[in-house]
């Protein structure tokens, strides 16, 4: 069968199973009115009236202490509409993102994240707003200030070439990466910004609608839902996609060039699209087998998939690396196999669903995506998870995740090994300490407590202390805070 026929067929079955709500619908976040405060007999206020007096600048950071200038201050946004167009060739991005937030303190002034790219205009609830510019900071002054508790939209035009950043010592290039026939984008932590303006931390989470223009013919892959049937007029398709559920900023992606993509449903009803690039077209079966058992396994153990949908995006971007991308893991130049499909998918639990609101914590993302590596392998019969935590507990005294404790990323070397491993093996230790029967109770308890929402290290601790009913510090302070290996 030739690719295209194929290609079409598989759209319509594509849009059947994916679709969610028609794309003009508004989305279904809570979109704060703009006027709560104001019975509808006052006047309206005019463009000169002055406005709250205590209004005062938004902070340029949201106030984690390890990355002072990610996120900002006074303001929480509810939902990113993002419409970005393209063009392989020439590199070049033009966007509109429209954000609609909420103001929580009166507001002379605030910022988003954007790096690079040229800012053409700016509004605030539709009029004209000025701006300044300065690193990764756009500071948006609207005409009159905002009250504290008011919504508003602020919608930003802008147009270039995006710059990925470059983190040669550590995770190599993340946020939009230009590939040979479009664009890879993996934004963890703070690559958001490298695309879209955005409040880009994870303590602001928000839902998403992308609307994505590609040369027709190029498949453009976000997170969430299909929002309708993708659109070509004059050479050029508009994708859209619809995420619903709240999502931390570095996972949204906006993935296109050339894929093959596989739609259906896994054993347990969940909706699965993968996607890879033609150099990946003999893995295509196995990435969309593969995610949907471990979407509907992981199901079984962790709770509820909080989600619309699952899958995997496969490139040939050789980034060697995967990231846990909301709805969609993407994985940068490999097949990936079991094992790592784990990892990613556990992640839609931990990390995605529930997120960390400061980056020192970042152990409960990885730490646990990590462990769900070593119980997917229990479960299919390869090691124990005993066994692992055995094989890393003898690691030389020397080595070097013993000198890092886990239960504190650092911010010049969040990705350490240690996060990862030590993290994993802490949760073993717990679950040794606590049972199993807690222990899954607990994981369950986490998932479902937290939904949507944000966790830190000292919620997980005091959680696992009421259900075992033990006192739990020593365990943890050994094995997340202390630069040596715990007996
Ligand atoms: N969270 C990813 C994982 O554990 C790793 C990662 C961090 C990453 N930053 C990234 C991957 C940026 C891609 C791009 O699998
Ligand atoms: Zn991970």
């Amino acid at each position: 069968m030739r690719a295209e026929r194929r290609g079409v067929a598989l759209l319509a079955a594509l849009v059947s199973v994916l679709a969610c709500a028609p794309a003009d619908q508004p989305p279904p976040s809570q979109v704060p009115s703009a006027a709560t405060s104001t019975p509808a007999s006052a006047p309206a206020p005019t463009a000169t009236s002055p406005g709250p007096s205590d209004a005062g600048p938004g902070a340029p950071g949201i106030g984690d202490a390890d990355f002072p200038h990610d996120g900002n201050g006074g303001y929480d946004v509810t939902h990113y509409d993002i419409a970005v167009d393209y063009t392989p060739k020439t590199k070049r991005l033009e966007g509109v993102t429209t954000i609609t937030a909420a103001a929580t303190q009166a507001l002379s002034s605030f910022n988003l994240d954007l790096s690079g790219l040229d800012v053409r205009e700016v509004t605030v609830d539709g009029a004209a707003a000025t701006f300044t510019r300065q690193g990764s900071e756009l500071t948006v002054r609207p005409p009159r200030p905002l009250a504290d508790g008011g919504g508003f939209t602020v919608r930003v035009s802008y147009a270039g070439v995006p710059k990925p950043i470059q983190d040669p010592d550590n995770l190599g290039s993340y946020g939009f990466i230009p590939t040979g026939d479009g664009a890879f984008v993996t934004a963890e932590p703070n690559g958001a910004k490298t695309w879209f303006p955005a409040n880009d931390h994870p303590a602001d989470k928000a839902t998403f609608d992308f609307a994505i223009t590609v040369p027709a013919g190029l498949t453009a892959l976000a997170n969430g839902e299909l929002a309708g049937r993708p659109a070509t007029s004059g050479g050029k398709t508009t994708w859209r996609w619809r995420e619903r559920r709240p999502m931390v900023t570095y996972l949204a992606t906006a993935t296109l060039g050339e894929f093959e993509l596989r739609q259906g449903r896994s054993a347990g009803g969940i909706p699965v699209l993968a996607a890879v690039d033609p150099a990946f077209e003999s893995s295509l079966e196995g990435v969309y087998k593969t995610s949907a058992e471990v979407t509907d396994y992981w199901a079984t153990v962790f709770g509820p998939y909080p989600f619309d949908s699952t899958g995997g995006v496969v490139d040939d971007f050789a980034a060697g690396y995967a990231l846990e991308n909301q709805t969609k893991p993407m994985y940068g130049g490999f097949d990936p196999d079991d094992g790592i499909t784990a990892h990613e998918l556990a992640h839609q639990w931990f990390g995605d669903s529930l997120s960390i609101r400061r980056w020192k914590d970042l152990w409960l993302n990885e730490g646990f995506a990590t462990y769900a590596e070593w119980l997917w392998a229990e479960h299919k019969g390869k090691e124990t998870a005993e066994a692992a935590f055995e094989r890393q507990h003898r690691r030389p005294a020397g080595d070097s995740i013993w000198k890092y404790p886990p239960g504190r990323a650092r911010p010049d070397d969040l990705f350490n090994q240690s996060v990862y491993t030590r993290g994993a093996m802490t949760l073993h230790a717990l679950r040794e300490e606590i049972g199993d029967r807690t222990f899954f109770d607990l994981l369950r308890t986490w998932t479902a407590e937290h939904r949507y929402g944000h966790v830190t290290t000292d919620q997980f601790v005091q959680l696992a202390e009421r259900l075992s009913g033990k006192s739990l510090d020593s365990l943890f302070d050994a094995w997340l805070f202390q630069p040596r290996r715990p007996a």
